[in-house]
């Protein structure tokens, strides 16, 4: 009998966390939008994530052209980009944000850095979620 009382509130119980459960996956599932692609990263980007884009910019050969001294096509330091004023070759200053830096690695043709030659060629092949840590990497490069 205590036995039957027993397995009467298991069951109970376990609907009771049914229950939570699906509450919590409709919250989440209505929850907030995702911040918009200006500053979803922020200034002090999770370590974890920034060890994911130095990954993808390895895997992506990004130093073929980018901080190497033996490189041909002369490119960009990208140090200390994140945040600076970058100057463009038809005379605008932009300041090198998250939109910036993303635009800059998917479509690179649409601002050219001053002193510099068009031949970065686009990655328009990556994730959002390699996107997201290449720019995280890019951050952290202080
Ligand atoms: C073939 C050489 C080459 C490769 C490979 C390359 N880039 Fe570039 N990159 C350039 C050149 C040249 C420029 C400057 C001209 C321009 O603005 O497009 C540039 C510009 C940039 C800028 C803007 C820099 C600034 O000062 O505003 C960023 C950011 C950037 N590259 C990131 C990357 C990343 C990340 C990768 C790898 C996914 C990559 N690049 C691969 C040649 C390259």
């Amino acid at each position: 009998m205590h036995r039957l009382r027993y397995f009467v509130m298991l069951g109970g119980l376990l609907l009771l966390i049914g229950c939570a459960e699906r509450t919590e996956t409709t919250t989440s599932s209505e929850g907030a939008p995702l911040k918009p692609a200006q500053n979803r990263i922020g200034p002090n980007p999770d370590p974890e994530l920034v060890k994911q884009g130095e990954l993808v910019y390895n895997k992506q050969a990004c130093g073929t052209c980018h901080m190497n001294p033996k490189s041909v096509i002369k490119a960009p330091d990208l140090k200390g980009l994140y945040m600076s004023q970058v100057a463009l070759t038809d005379g605008t200053t932009l300041t090198a944000d998250e939109d910036y830096l993303r635009t800059a690695i998917v479509e690179p043709n649409k601002h050219i850095v001053k002193g510099y030659q068009n031949m970065m060629p686009p990655y328009k092949q990556l994730s959002e979620k390699e996107l997201d840590a290449l720019i995280a990497y890019l951050i952290s490069l202080k």
